[in-house]
């Protein structure tokens, strides 16, 4: 599998290494977005510094997640990818993969995910039998229309720059192909508001501190101010060619999710 893997990967020059077996690349850095926050990190200095985040909090990362959403967070990767409605076999990116939750997912449904994430501490925490790729979402060693499918969750914040990322996929993702998204959110009504901000503002960061890296579960609620509106993001989908973008909102909006595919022709 590995080899059929290997040639989907652009004729770059990599610099491959095998970590626990599996093949890693390494990708240069991005151009940065703008956004009106004046202690945020953007373009390089924000990847260096949250790739190292999570090369830190990596050996937790799984435990903490379970701890922060009550478990919910495994539940909404199983809808986004039965939402891709792709069949087995179908070949999947998991883009930000992490330590690999949604690989392992894809791998018990039939599908086959290759993961890819610039964190190495990340992929070397994972434990899925996919193979993996250290690459930035902005600038994937992908052939072009290589894969039946692209997910991503809960990295679109880490990104550098979200019109590269959607762009790459939609490059990489054959005609035909699916696109998923899954993010935090905010809730609408002003009471469930109130309550979410107390727990993703307040206790996130002490519970983050007291399980794992203070720095950054202080961060994690900070960079939802990275994510754009969702309307926003349906607009850069459809902008990059993507047709029947759909967005889901779960938990009264504290997470969604956009699905989307590539036209089998361009008009
Ligand atoms: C919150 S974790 C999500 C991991 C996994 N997708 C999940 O659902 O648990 C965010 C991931 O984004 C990765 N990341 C950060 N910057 C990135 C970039 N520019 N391109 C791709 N992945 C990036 C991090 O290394 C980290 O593994």
């Amino acid at each position: 599998m590995v080899g059929k893997v290997i040639n989907l990967f652009k004729s770059v020059t990599p610099n491959l290494a095998a970590i626990k077996m599996h093949y890693y690349l390494s990708v240069s850095a991005v151009d940065g977005i703008k956004k009106d926050s004046s202690d945020l990190l953007y373009g390089d200095a924000k990847e260096k510094k949250v790739v190292e985040m999570f090369d830190k909090i990596a050996p937790r990362y799984e435990l903490l997640n379970t701890i922060l959403t009550f478990g919910l967070d495994k539940r909404w990767r199983k809808i986004g990818v039965s939402l891709l409605g792709l069949n087995p076999g179908s070949l999947v990116g998991d883009v930000a993969c992490g330590t690999g939750d949604i690989l392992r997912l894809l791998n018990s449904r039939g599908l086959v995910g290759i993961g890819l994430d610039p964190s190495r501490g990340m992929l070397v925490a994972g434990h899925s039998s996919s193979p993996l790729v250290q690459s930035t979402a902005e600038h994937m060693p992908l052939k072009s229309e290589s894969l039946d499918g692209i997910v991503t969750s809960f990295a679109l914040r880490n990104f550098t720059n979200l019109e590269e990322f959607f762009n790459e996929a939609f490059r990489a993702i054959k005609p035909g192909g699916r696109f998923m998204n899954l993010d935090v959110g905010e809730p609408k009504s002003t009471l469930i508001k109130v309550g979410h901000n107390l727990w993703f503002n307040r206790a996130v960061p002490l519970i983050g501190a007291l399980f794992s890296d203070k720095g950054a579960y202080a961060y994690l609620p900070k960079s939802t101010s990275y994510l754009p509106a969702p309307n926003t993001v349906i607009k850069m989908l459809e902008d990059v060619g993507f047709i029947q973008v759909r967005y889901r909102r779960f938990l009264f909006g504290s997470a969604q999710l956009w699905h989307a595919t590539r036209p089998v022709a361009l008009n």
